[in-house]
């Protein structure tokens, strides 16, 4: 059966290399990116790619069951990549309702269509899959216990998230995420669809919306403007270049097993002030400044609330059964990230003018 695959928020940071990915690699697949076009979904992302014969784009927002449920007919789609959400953290502690409504009342329209359209097919959900790209946050947080990275265990503790951690989300956004995982899991169980649920750790690289950390630190590093690190600067996170990830997706979604969740992470943990030490050097230094000049643009404000201490994942199920490591290094990643940024400062000028503009102000306004 020819695949058609409906990508949602293909127009993102992650969506945006898992189309490219596809439509490059798979010519004979049909690829269509269902994106709404919020603020953080960009078709300047996807410029090389938007003549293919492959691929299409569709307007639309993942609520409009209808619509939905009438493209996926059109198309004769049969493999879902779900990426669309509201996906920042800050901005679901501003609005919690934007984030139920897109990433928990949206998720269940999709799956909805899904199930109503494989299920009028004679053949009803054979070759058929939803992939729903979800979190590490739904896990909660862990502790710091082992800042000597004794014992072979990672460098900031002895506890990791599997796939068998208990959900305890704390913020908006993940509690959101937590339930959009668990109706994709419901629809597997109680309808039979084909799902996979994957949870990853922090994606960096090239065309992430610059509110998140490593882009909006080298953005305003290039600017010289201060860089409002929260709290101490302890927070721990788990980085992964973003192409891992899309490689990750691709892999999982053609091997991975129906009813399956698959953790996927970097094994690469960082504390925040490191990083942001670590990009005010290497942006220095690609600009030709002298390294370390901007550290004292370091800013410490208050505290994000509700803010989890350490994210770190174990990825080891997905390397044992489908055989998936990272490629790219940190510090090569890191390199090729800062170099992108610098090089694309028009993409960089473009995504934070207007609109957005106006919400960085209110939000960071009183920070800076
Ligand atoms: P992003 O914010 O960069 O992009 C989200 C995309 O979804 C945008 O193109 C936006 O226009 C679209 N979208 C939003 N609401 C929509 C709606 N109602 N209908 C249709 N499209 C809509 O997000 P990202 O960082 O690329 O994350 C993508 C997915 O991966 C999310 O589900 C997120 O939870 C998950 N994730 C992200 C990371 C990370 O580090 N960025 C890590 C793990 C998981
Ligand atoms: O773990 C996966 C998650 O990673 C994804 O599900 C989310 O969609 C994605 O946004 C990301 O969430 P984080 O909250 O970890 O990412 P963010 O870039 O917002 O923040 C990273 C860390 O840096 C976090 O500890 C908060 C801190 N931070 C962030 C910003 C934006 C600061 O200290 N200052 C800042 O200005």
């Amino acid at each position: 059966m020819k695949k058609s695959i409906i990508i949602t928020g293909g127009a993102g940071f992650i969506g945006s290399h898992i189309v490219r990915l596809m439509v490059k690699k798979y010519p004979d697949y049909k690829i269509i990116n269902l994106d709404k076009l919020t603020y953080a979904g960009n078709l300047e992302n996807l410029k090389d790619i938007e003549g293919a014969s492959n691929y299409s784009f569709a307007k639309m927002d993942i609520c409009d069951f209808e619509g939905v449920l009438e493209l996926m007919k059109r198309e004769e789609v049969n493999g879902v990549i779900h990426l669309a959400a509201e996906s920042h953290v800050d901005r679901s502690i501003k609005d919690p309702f934007a984030f139920a409504q897109t990433n928990v009342m949206g998720t269940l329209s999709l799956l909805q269509a899904a199930r109503l359209y494989w299920e009028s097919l004679p053949e009803k959900y054979e070759g058929k899959r939803f992939y729903h790209i979800s979190t590490d946050e739904v896990y909660g947080a862990l502790q710091l216990d082992n800042p000597a990275g004794k014992d072979g265990k990672g460098p900031y503790g002895t506890e990791f998230f599997t796939e068998n951690t208990r959900y305890q989300p704390h913020s908006p956004y993940s509690a959101a995420k937590a339930s959009s995982d668990h109706f994709v899991r419901a629809f597997h169980d109680t309808y039979g669809m084909p799902t996979i649920v994957t949870n990853c750790s922090n994606n960096y690289g090239p065309y992430q919306f610059p509110e998140k950390l490593i882009p909006l630190f080298i953005n305003n590093i290039r600017k010289r403007k201060p860089l409002p690190v929260y709290g101490k600067g302890e927070n721990v996170r788990d980085w992964l270049y973003v192409e891992d990830h899309a490689a990750a997706i691709d892999l999982i979604f053609h091997q991975g097993k129906a009813g399956e969740t698959y953790n996927i992470g970097g094994f690469n943990e960082w504390k925040n002030i490191d990083i942001v030490k670590t990009l005010i050097k290497t942006v220095d230094r690609q600009l030709g400044r002298k390294e370390g000049e901007d550290l004292d643009l370091i800013t410490y404000v208050a505290d994000r609330a509700g803010h989890d201490l350490r994210y770190a994942i174990d990825a080891s199920k997905l390397e044992r059964e489908l055989g998936w490591k990272p490629k790219v290094q940190f510090e090569e990643g890191i390199e090729l990230t800062v170099k992108w940024y610098l090089e694309n400062e028009k993409w960089m000028d473009n995504v934070t003018s207007g609109a957005y503009q106006e919400y960085y102000e209110s939000m960071y306004g009183n920070r800076r």
